[in-house]
């Protein structure tokens, strides 16, 4: 079986790290039928500490293919990506097309092999923030109804489907084929079981955690909505400069938000910001912090494997489980909501007993999945 990986973004190397570890493990179990998997990096991402660290760190597959997209508008870039993908959909003629998350990367792999009447299967399938400001939102919706494999993290992603009227019918070489929803787990746990032992500071990760025995809080920004509004990146800052009085602010700055931060002329002495960390010395930091704020999707979760409060800086969450659990709570950019949830987040003890985000083999399920099918 021909499977095609479409990646571009640092969450979606994390995601199929995993699927491409089973994928692997698949094929030496002589499982049947082998899978051959050609990756595809549209190249929305492209820094080292952004893409390539990945590969390496995680030992994913080097991809057959880099579109070299780059940053842009929203259209421009999805459509570049529309295209390339379009011709090696055209060259490699698979029999998938596997595709992870909400990205732009992630709808223009999606789009460009319905249209040539290709299977997709979706990894992170269902979530919905139901605000559809975010251009993640979009993506979701649209790549949902595009795919014959829906691969849900959460029940409550495979509810949201079915509200939506999925499983639905997808055109499929000639045929209709009904969609397969299916609940697998979260790949991403799968991740973090198989890398947290293996996870090593850098040294300079070393040196900083050296320097801040009592712990920190991590704190990672990029969502469009707080960096697009210098009302929404001010008030972020201004949060975390008060709460470094009570412990160090660590944050690694995607580049966006360096970005953002120049143009809006802030300048902050108080926090520690770094580069972005690979994904080894992100998982140290998240082990060693004492509470997370984030906008982030992905760290959201992870700072629940870690048993770690978050606080979220956003009006609401894909991870709703989080938030009904009592393991999130979400503030938004407001200054002082901030600042009063992150105080209360550092002296609560959440109880982190159910795991909400399965049993650690949601990739392996994924590529069963997509062995039962006979193209
Ligand atoms: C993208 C995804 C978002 C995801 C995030 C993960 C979309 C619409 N957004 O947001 O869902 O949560 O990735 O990090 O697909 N840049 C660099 N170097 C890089 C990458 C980006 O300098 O290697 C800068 C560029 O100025 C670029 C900006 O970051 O314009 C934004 O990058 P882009 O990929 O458009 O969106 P993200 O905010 O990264
Ligand atoms: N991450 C990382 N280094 C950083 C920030 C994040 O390795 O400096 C990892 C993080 O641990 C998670 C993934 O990147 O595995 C999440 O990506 P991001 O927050 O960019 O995107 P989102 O999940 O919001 O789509």
């Amino acid at each position: 079986m021909r499977l095609l990986t479409v990646v571009g973004a640092r969450p979606q190397f994390v995601k199929a790290a995993t699927v491409s570890r089973a994928i692997a493990a698949h094929n030496s179990a002589g499982g049947v039928p082998p899978i051959a998997e050609t990756i595809v990096h549209t190249g929305q991402h492209y820094d080292h500490n952004m893409s390539q660290r990945f590969f390496e760190e995680m030992d994913i597959p080097q991809p057959r293919y880099n579109l070299g997209v780059g940053s842009g508008p929203h259209g421009e870039t999805t459509g570049r990506m529309l295209a390339g993908i379009e011709e090696v959909l055209q060259a490699e003629q698979p029999d998938v097309v596997l595709v992870y998350g909400d990205t732009n990367s992630t709808l223009a792999a999606a789009l460009a092999a319905a249209k040539l009447h290709l299977p997709v299967a979706h990894v992170e399938a269902g979530l919905r923030s139901y605000n559809m400001r975010m251009p993640e939102e979009v993506n979701r919706l649209l790549t949902d109804r595009l795919s014959r494999w829906l691969f849900c993290p959460t029940v409550t992603a495979v509810k949201n489907l079915e509200r939506e009227g999925m499983p639905a019918a997808v055109a499929v070489g000639r045929e209709l084929q009904a969609q397969e929803v299916l609940q697998v787990g979260d790949v991403m746990y799968d991740a973090v079981l198989h890398y947290r032992d293996r996870a090593r500071p850098s040294p300079e990760i070393g040196e900083l955690l050296g320097r801040y025995p009592e712990g920190f809080f991590l704190a990672t920004v990029h969502r469009a909505e707080n960096t697009d509004s210098i009302a929404n990146i001010g008030g972020i800052v201004k949060a975390l400069e008060t709460l470094s009085r009570l412990l160090p602010v660590v944050l690694p700055l995607h580049p966006r938000t360096r970005r953002a931060l120049a143009a809006a002329g802030i300048h902050t002495d108080e926090l520690v910001t770094i580069d972005p960390v690979g994904y080894f010395d992100m998982l140290v930091l998240l082990g060693k912090c004492r509470v997370v704020l984030t906008d982030s999707g992905g760290v959201q979760k992870e700072a629940y494997f870690f048993e770690k409060p978050c606080v979220t800086l956003r009006e609401e969450t894909e991870w709703v489980e989080l938030v009904e659990g009592g393991f999130n709570v979400l503030v938004g950019a407001d200054p002082d909501r901030i600042v009063v949830g992150a105080e209360s987040m550092l002296c609560t003890r959440p109880s982190f007993g159910p795991q909400l985000y399965g049993d650690g083999n949601a990739a392996t399920r994924v590529v069963q999945a997509i062995a039962r099918y006979a193209p």
